[in-house]
């Protein structure tokens, strides 16, 4: 049994414990959604202007569907339900979402080739109806023997313009031959039965992938089996192997860790804007500002900007520099300035003291030394007699020597002596 006085002391500890858990909490969060409006479903934070449950928690258009329907945690679907969001960025240049889908889109253990030995299959529907494009953080990843694929999608506008782009990406995939001790031809099915060797990037090992070349809305993947000119046995061989076709983030092949034909949810990266109930923007334009009234409709914060979305039509706000938050909220939720002075040295520069203003900072050394506080040691104090101030590593510019100080001297080993006089 534990004797009184430990008791008692383990007592304390646990209520000092408490203390400082109750001491060291943050205050709460701002706001990243519309009062009343629940933000999170599952692991993922929801922020205005997307949202789910009532109409006022979501800009006209962005809405999304929390589905706590299958038992396991919530899961934040998008359009039809086949792409589930894991990620949403409102703010910065490039606001995305990211999502996954289940298997790949092109799959010959679930559809035998048509005629001329090719597949296709539609993309897109699900989240260009939405006004959503694939981004460019996404490749094409082909995998099978003697493959070509190619990503088709719609011109800017979507499926009710004329403007079609046709191909946005493709890439062929090969397996390379190689002898057998008796001199005969035979590929290495190993490279598309087996988790990926390479990188996929010479399209030789049984893959490939390939970068978009625009964010475009995408309506169909098209995939064929060419001729090999092998013999037959080993053309058979090749036409039996497994050919998935994947529209995924970039690097994601990278982290593969089972075989292409049992993937599972595959994630890729959506670009999104406002369009609905706003009068309609320009179509295809530079970064460019946007109309006064869109700004004051949409970018609810102070310190934000309104941008027409490129492509268009649509708008995107984001915050001014040094200034973090959720521009399309008014108030707490909004652009707040960041206080630089939070962050590491290494992180904002300053190796002396840090002054956080609004919107920058500013760092200088501490009072009675001089240097350069923009360099680990930078700052050293002033030897009264001497009048001299020693550092304690070179410096890369003469800053140190600002100040009414009659000569400066550098101690580090490999470094010349000088003397400046002011
Ligand atoms: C928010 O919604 C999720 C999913 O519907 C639910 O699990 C959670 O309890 C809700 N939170 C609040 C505060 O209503
Ligand atoms: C928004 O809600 C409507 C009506 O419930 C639905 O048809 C549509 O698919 C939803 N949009 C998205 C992007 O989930
Ligand atoms: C391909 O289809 C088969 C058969 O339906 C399925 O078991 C497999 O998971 C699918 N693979 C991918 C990557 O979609
Ligand atoms: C597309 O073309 C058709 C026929 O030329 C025309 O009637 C229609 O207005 C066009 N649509 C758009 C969005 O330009
Ligand atoms: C790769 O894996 C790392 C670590 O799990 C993860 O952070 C990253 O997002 C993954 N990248 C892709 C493109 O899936």
């Amino acid at each position: 049994m534990m004797a009184p006085t430990s008791a008692a002391a383990v007592l304390f500890l646990a209520a000092l414990m408490a203390l400082q858990l109750s001491a060291s909490a943050s205050p709460p969060a701002p706001p990243i959604g519309q009062p009343g409006c629940n933000t999170t479903c599952g692991s993922v934070s929801v922020p205005y202007p997307f949202g789910f449950g009532h109409t006022h928690c979501y800009w006209p258009g962005l809405n999304l569907t929390c589905d706590t329907t299958h038992g396991g945690p919530p899961r934040l679907l998008l359009g039809d339900g086949t792409i589930r969001v894991t990620d949403i960025w409102v703010s910065g240049s490039e606001p995305t979402l990211r999502v996954v889908r289940e298997g790949s889109l092109v799959n010959s253990s679930s559809t035998a080739a048509g005629g001329g030995g090719g597949w296709s299959a539609s993309f897109g529907r699900g989240f260009t109806e939405h006004g959503y494009l694939l981004s460019f953080d996404n490749e094409l990843v082909v995998f099978g023997c003697n493959v070509v694929a190619t990503l088709l999608a719609d011109g800017i506008g979507g499926p009710n313009s004329n403007n079609t782009a046709g191909r946005i990406t493709g890439c062929a995939s090969q397996c390379a031959k190689k002898f057998n001790s008796g001199g005969e031809f035979f590929i290495d099915t190993g490279d598309v039965e087996g988790v990926p060797s390479g990188d996929c990037s010479d399209g030789s090992s049984g893959c490939c992938r390939y970068p978009l070349t625009m964010p475009a809305p995408p309506t169909q993947v098209q995939a064929v089996q060419l001729y090999s000119g092998s013999d037959d046995a080993v053309e058979a061989a090749e036409n039996q192997l497994p050919v998935n076709v994947f529209v995924a983030e970039n690097g994601w092949i990278g982290n593969m860790s089972t075989r292409a034909d049992e993937v599972g949810e595959v994630p890729f990266v959506l670009k999104w804007s406002v369009t609905r109930d706003l009068p309609p923007g320009p179509e295809l334009d530079d970064r460019s500002r946007c109309a006064d009234h869109v700004r004051r409709a949409l970018c609810k914060s102070i310190n934000s900007f309104c941008w027409n979305a490129i492509p268009g039509p649509g708008y995107t706000c984001q915050c001014e520099v040094g200034y973090d938050g959720n521009p399309y909220l008014a108030g707490a939720g909004g652009c707040k300035d960041i206080n630089e002075c939070d962050f590491s040295s290494e992180e904002n520069g300053c190796f002396g003291e840090c002054i956080n203003t609004i919107g920058s900072m500013y760092c200088r050394c501490p009072h009675g030394t001089y240097g350069n506080p923009g360099v680990k040691g930078g700052c050293a104090k002033v030897n009264p007699t001497t009048g001299q101030y020693i550092h304690t590593r070179a410096l890369d510019d003469n800053s140190c020597c600002v100040g009414v100080v009659i000569s400066c001297t550098f101690s580090a080993d490999d470094a010349p002596l000088p003397t400046v006089e002011l």
